[in-house]
């Protein structure tokens, strides 16, 4: 098939990327490389068609989608706690450049519109862990706001043009490539400073994590069996504190007695916006056939230890220079 992925050469989507050109589609990419890297999708110059464009300025993002049947839209500004002081930053490249990809997606004829929302769409849920007609939506970040705004044009949408549009609602997802999030993150602190790492809030923070190769399945899963619009929590069964993560962390860069410095943050949490405890409810995607392989821990684990690798690398490659 023809498949379109806007997004495609940042972290999930370059992941997707691998995926959908495994599997013998054929596949284009628009990514205006603000938060991806050519690096990421290279080994795919030359097979994938690649459209160095903004979703958000681009006046005919038809012209990319000529006989294309799916659009895999991950093109956004995914930084929740950023959100807070660039609202209008958010706005414009969530909302409006998810309505200009579902405008030119509708006109073009293209046949399933997979989207990737967010667990922040929740905001501090009183059901955990929470299902997907858990309501009312009342996110906390402007990010969630956005995305949960953007799963209101894409139901919109669906229902007048016929487009089966799943919605993906993500915990965190882990993995190498990751330019983001809290593995990251701890992993560059440590490497600055191996004796005392700072933690966000107060480390009792408790979220579910999972792998980006569960990820990927979930959403190519999820891209055949979607009929019209609808929301599927995607994540690991369980969850883990984020002190628990930063020992995970700390094991696997084989460090010793390292200080870990609690922030407080907002009420506990990392910053505002941030939702302390987060746990999706994935019953309804596994009734669909798919189920995560590896645990929070197990995806934070793995996750770190590619990430290590990552950095480790592009430090003596520096180092070289
Ligand atoms: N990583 C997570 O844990 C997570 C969780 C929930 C939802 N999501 C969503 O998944 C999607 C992918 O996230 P990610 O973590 O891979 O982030 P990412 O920043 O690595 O990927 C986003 C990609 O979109 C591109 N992009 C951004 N604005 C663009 C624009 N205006 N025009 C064209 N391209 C643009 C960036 O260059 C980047 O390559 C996002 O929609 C994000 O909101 C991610």
């Amino acid at each position: 098939m023809n498949v379109l992925v806007t997004g495609g050469a940042g972290f999930i989507g370059s992941h997707l990327v691998d995926r959908l050109v495994a599997d013998g589609h054929d596949v284009s990419v628009i990514d205006n490389m603000s938060g991806g890297s050519l690096e990421f999708i290279k080994g795919h110059i030359g097979t994938i068609d690649l459209a160095n464009a903004d979703i958000t300025t681009e006046t005919d993002l038809e012209n990319y989608m000529e006989g294309v049947e799916a659009v895999f839209h991950l093109a956004a500004d995914p930084d929740v706690r950023g959100g807070f002081d660039r609202p209008a930053h958010q706005l414009d490249q969530n909302l409006i450049g998810t309505f200009n990809v579902l405008e030119a997606s509708a006109r073009s004829g293209v046949r399933t519109f997979c989207f990737t929302s967010t667990s922040t769409v929740y905001g501090n849920a009183t059901v955990v862990p929470t299902p997907e007609d858990y309501g009312p939506l009342l996110p906390i970040s402007v990010y969630g706001a956005t995305k949960l705004a953007c799963e209101g044009l894409i139901s919109a949408y669906a229902d007048n043009y016929g487009i089966d549009a799943p919605l993906f609602r993500f915990a965190n997802v882990v993995g190498p490539r990751s330019t983001h999030g809290v593995i990251f993150d701890f992993v560059h602190k440590l490497r600055r400073n191996p004796a005392d790492l700072e933690i966000l809030g107060d480390g009792s923070q408790r979220k579910s994590y999972f792998y980006i190769d569960d990820c990927v399945e979930a959403m190519v899963h999820g891209w055949r069996v979607a009929k019209g619009a609808e929301a599927f929590n995607i994540g690991s069964a369980d969850t883990i504190d984020v002190t628990r993560l930063a020992d995970i962390v700390v094991d696997v860069m084989g460090l010793r007695n390292v200080w870990y410095r609690y922030t407080g943050g907002v009420r506990g949490a990392g910053w505002k916006g941030d939702v302390k405890y987060m746990h999706l409810a994935i019953d309804r995607m596994r009734a669909l056939g798919w189920e995560p392989e590896l645990d929070s821990s197990g995806a934070v684990r793995k996750a770190a230890e590619r990430i290590v690798g990552e950095v480790e690398a592009a430090f003596a490659a520096k180092d070289r220079k």
